[in-house]
């Protein structure tokens, strides 16, 4: 269990917020209001909306009778919920020190300088989510740059770049 990293809340995040809420609404439909469910409608809401907007779990406080520090701080204590929307492409960068040794500090400054963010936050158009995992256990690819679903090993930072070129051609 760790604490979800909060990153950058942009006007379009917020906006979206708006519009996710009515649909919160109707997952609380399902549920009495008691404060037993409150886990299960967390996971729920992250589990269809991909995340847990503040809008709603203001909501979700109000529905369900606790106070809204409760529910934030069982929302941030649990490492499975999200705070903010991820980006559209997941691009996770191994810090292990297998890859550590031949160079994944500069890719990973390499695809935070080309996204403008730092590991943990997502672009504010939604496109791209930078994260650091502690090992893929793909030790012998150091170093390994996972993006979506794709795995990258022998990563170079002009690799790196070809990959953003290639995704953003798209
Ligand atoms: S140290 Fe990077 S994959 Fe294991």
């Amino acid at each position: 269990m760790g604490i979800s990293q909060p990153t950058k809340a942009p006007e379009i995040i917020r906006e979206r917020d708006e519009i996710l809420s009515s649909q919160i609404n109707e997952i609380l439909e399902l549920y009495r209001g008691e404060r037993s469910e409150l886990i299960p409608i967390l996971q729920e809401v992250q589990q269809r909306l991909g995340y847990l907007p503040e809008a709603g779990l203001k909501r979700i406080a109000r529905y369900i009778d606790l106070p809204e520090s409760t529910v934030f701080g069982v929302a941030t204590f649990y490492a499975q919920f999200k705070l903010v929307p991820t980006g559209r492409n997941m691009i996770r960068v191994c810090r292990g020190t297998g890859c550590y040794v031949r160079g994944a500090s500069q890719i990973l400054e390499t695809l935070e300088r080309e996204l403008g963010i730092k590991a943990g936050e997502t672009t504010s158009d939604l496109e791209y989510t930078l994260e650091t995992v502690a090992c893929f256990g793909s030790c012998a690819l150091a170093p390994v740059v996972v993006v979506n679903d794709r795995v990258y090993g022998r990563m170079t930072t002009e690799k790196a770049q070809k990959i953003l070129a290639n995704k953003k051609e798209k």
